[in-house]
């Protein structure tokens, strides 16, 4: 199955490296929530493909009003596109999420870069890998870290909680980084290409495929207070080495 779901994400992301100069920009009700015709066009092409390779399964993705909801059985959470502004800015950096749950727990992960042609991938219990080699997150402790963050873009009434939280890492960290794409940053942390990654605000489509792909990597992610993540709500996420995160959570406090 996994390998059919990688065939499947990788021609998505044919459809993604096609876009033109004519992206179809609309607005999510808000002049900072984009999406475009590349969204929908992929998420559409992989409910239909996805739908083939696993008869029976149901979907949750981000676009669209359709379910929302992580069901028991086999259900993918998508996001076609994670990052949509970069991708209309031509910044590229966005992926192509996919997870797999069953019975609503994670047990494969895709995530697709289509501008550098990155592949991560996981499945439940056989390890984490970029591109068919095996990756690992950092031992790092916050002062040797490179710390990845999210700034909730649609919700600007948390944006002085999280550059006041964030100032206060820059000082401890090496440095912080501001990717756009939360599907990216936790591959980017399950790698050891950074060590740390937060936001206060994160949709289950925008973690799902990557948290199994984190702790295949032997990563591991909460929400800020610790709890575990739960797919059916819209919450908090931090992740990392266990070390880094039990850093994260006492700096919270102080
Ligand atoms: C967004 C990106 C961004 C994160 C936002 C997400 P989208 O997803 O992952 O990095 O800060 O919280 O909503 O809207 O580009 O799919
Ligand atoms: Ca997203
Ligand atoms: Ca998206």
């Amino acid at each position: 199955m996994l390998n059919s779901i990688i065939d499947i994400v990788k021609k998505a992301g044919e459809i993604y490296r096609s876009a033109g100069s004519d992206l179809g920009i609309t607005d999510k009700g808000s002049a900072v929530n984009l999406v475009t015709k590349y969204d929908k066009m992929i998420q559409d092409f992989l409910f239909s493909e996805l739908e083939k390779a696993v008869p029976g399964c149901s979907f949750f993705g981000e676009e669209g009003d359709g379910n929302k909801v992580l069901t028991d059985g086999l259900c993918f959470i998508i996001d076609p596109i994670d990052g949509t502004t970069n991708f209309i800015k031509g910044y590229q950096h966005s992926a192509i999420s996919v997870a797999l749950a069953k019975d609503k727990k994670i047990i494969i992960g895709v995530v697709y870069d289509p501008d550098l042609d990155n592949l991560f991938y996981a499945q439940e219990g056989k390890g984490a890998y970029l591109n068919g080699k095996p990756i690992h997150v950092s031992d790092c402790s916050i002062e040797k870290s490179l710390v990845l963050f999210g700034t909730c873009p649609y919700e600007h009434e948390l944006a002085h909680k999280t550059f006041e939280l964030t100032e206060k890492i820059f000082y401890k960290a090496i440095e912080v980084r501001r990717g756009g794409s939360a599907a990216l940053d936790i591959c980017y942390v399950a790698s050891g290409k950074a060590d740390l990654y937060y936001e206060m605000i994160l949709r289950p489509w925008d973690w799902a495929g990557a948290y199994l792909i984190l702790k295949e990597a032997g990563g591991a992610a909460s929400t800020f207070d610790a709890s575990p993540l739960d797919a059916n709500k819209i919450d908090s996420f931090v992740c990392g080495n266990k070390k880094v995160l039990a850093e994260f959570y006492a700096l919270l406090q102080s």
